[in-house]
């Protein structure tokens, strides 16, 4: 089944009264959610009232990854009236978090609900529910403690408009969540709960001792050399519990992210929430696709470099040929070779295996035109765009565009003025590409398909069997020539 959920904006807009400001308040914090549904081991969902106070549309929803979820389906767009979930309604008319003493009762699953109020500034903005399925809570254990109880710290920090903290998104993906690694730390820095994961992390960057008591800015120093940490003030306000910031520090084997919250349930700093994640193996793999990327460029670049001396010597040769048919041919040759290389060249500066094909035209343009050899003067125009296209697909049309240029300047004009326009189109998958110019026209009787001289069967080759696409050569509507070229891209 595929159904189409609506987004926070929309919702809000529709429904609510909350204006942008609000919206963003909402955003920060829904981007930080999934630490309060795992640390809860429960299900939120966003409440927002509607505008006639009638009750309550649900306009997010998150599972915990940590335990059994308490909702199987999605809740976002459903509504519900005033008096059907009197705690919601208590939550946001008292501005309070609250809880029930006994569970809920859901389809045999018992559910333990409680609601908080979403505060900013002195408004109260819609309610969260929080929804614990007890099925999955057995006799806590000591991580289950300490997570829960920072759930506690955090929603409380909601309800008085403390969390989120304004400018601080850290939903990127590498974001460390909690079950990467989490720490307590008191409001001096020091470690009063490690998770084994955190613990891990600690160990793997040379801590041989217990975490549990340490002062975690301090024991990251001892481990981690200058060069790899941030400046001192960053280092002792994240590490120290201080700032609600995130920061990479690292050695020789280990590099981790570090995400601070720190924590004022009731106003006063307590400490903070530490999350780390070790992002060694992550950083290694953008170091190599860095490496990766850079020597494909690399390669394009000589691979130019070495068509551009082919290039040269083939001119030398052509200078050197007294026969004039001799000569053309090498020339022409030498423009084969120079039109690949623009290609290459192209590829060398891009960060993909793709080109931006309008700057290889314009290239070509101006190259064929320099050299019209007969004396006409010629004018070159580009219309609409090529786009992107791929190595596979811009070197043979490179090839194709020069030729049918080449072609047009040639035979196209005597010893005038002539204008020859490139048009290119994307639609639905296929690129349409057409050179028109305004000259005398194909000779009497000619045809395309039958000629056998080396451009057009260059040209016909190319484009079919290479690019698997269409080839058109006829005259155009005002005089002069036509060629259209219609490939997939
Ligand atoms: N734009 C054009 N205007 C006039 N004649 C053209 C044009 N394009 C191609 N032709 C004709 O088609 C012939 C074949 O072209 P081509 O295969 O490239 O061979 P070549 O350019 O070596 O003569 C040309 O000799 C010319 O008579
Ligand atoms: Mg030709």
């Amino acid at each position: 089944m595929l159904t189409c959920v609506p987004s926070l904006s929309e919702l809000v807009r529709a429904h609510t009264d909350l204006d942008s400001e609000d919206v963003a308040w909402l955003q920060l914090l829904l981007a930080d959610w999934q630490i309060i549904a795992d640390l809860s081991f429960a299900d939120l969902v966003l409440w927002l009232p509607d505008r006639e106070g009638n009750g309550w549309w649900a306009v997010a929803q998150m599972r915990p990854t940590t335990g059994p979820t308490a909702y199987v389906d999605d809740l976002v767009g459903a509504f519900v009236p005033r008096g059907r979930r009197p705690l919601i309604d208590a939550a946001y008319d008292a501005q309070r978090v609250a809880r029930e003493g006994d569970p809920e009762w859901r389809e045999d699953i018992p559910v333990r609900v409680e609601a908080i109020p979403v505060r900013r500034e002195d408004r109260v903005l819609g309610v969260i529910g929080r929804n614990t399925n007890l099925l999955g809570v057995r006799t806590p254990s000591r991580l289950e403690l300490a997570y829960l109880q920072t759930a506690t710290d955090l929603t409380r920090m909601i309800a008085q408009g403390h969390f989120p903290y304004p400018g601080q998104r850290s939903d990127h993906a590498d974001s460390p969540r909690v079950g990467d690694g989490f720490l307590r730390v008191d409001e001096t820095g020091r470690v009063t709960y490690a998770s084994p994961n955190a613990l891990s992390v600690y160990r793997r960057l040379g801590l041989t001792t217990d975490l549990t008591g340490l002062n975690l800015a301090s024991i990251t120093r001892d481990l981690v050399p200058v060069a790899r940490r941030p400046d001192e003030e960053t280092l002792s306000a994240v590490l120290g519990g201080l700032a609600p910031r995130d920061t990479e520090v690292g050695n020789e084997g280990t590099v981790l992210i570090v995400r601070t919250v720190p924590l004022r349930p009731a106003g006063e700093h307590i400490g903070a929430l530490v999350l780390l994640r070790d992002v060694t193996e992550l950083r290694r793999r953008d170091r190599e696709l860095v490496t990766k990327d850079a020597t494909i460029r690399e390669i394009h670049h000589r691979v130019k470099n070495n068509l551009q001396t082919v290039a040269a010597l083939l001119r030398l040769q052509a200078r050197r040929i007294e026969a004039p048919e001799g000569r053309d041919a090498l020339e022409e040759a030498v423009r084969r070779v120079g039109s690949i290389a623009i290609v290459h060249e192209t590829l060398s500066t891009s960060y993909e295996e793709a080109v931006d094909f309008d700057d290889v035209a314009d290239r070509l343009r101006v190259m064929v035109s320099e050299v019209s050899s007969r004396g006409a003067v010629v004018h070159t125009r580009r219309e609409g765009s090529f786009g992107t296209l791929t190595a596979e697909v811009a070197t043979p049309l490179a090839m194709v565009l020069t030729e049918v240029l080449q072609n047009a300047v040639e035979h196209g004009f005597g010893e005038g003025e002539g204008t020859i326009t490139v048009t290119a189109r994307r639609r639905s998958g296929r690129l349409l590409v057409v050179v028109a110019d305004d000259g005398r026209g194909l000779p009497e009787g000619f045809d395309a398909d039958a000629s056998t001289s080396l451009g057009m069967s260059i040209v016909r080759t190319l484009v079919e069997s290479e690019l698997d696409g269409r080839l058109e050569v006829g005259p155009a509507p005002g005089g002069g020539t036509r060629v259209s070229v219609d490939v997939p891209a």
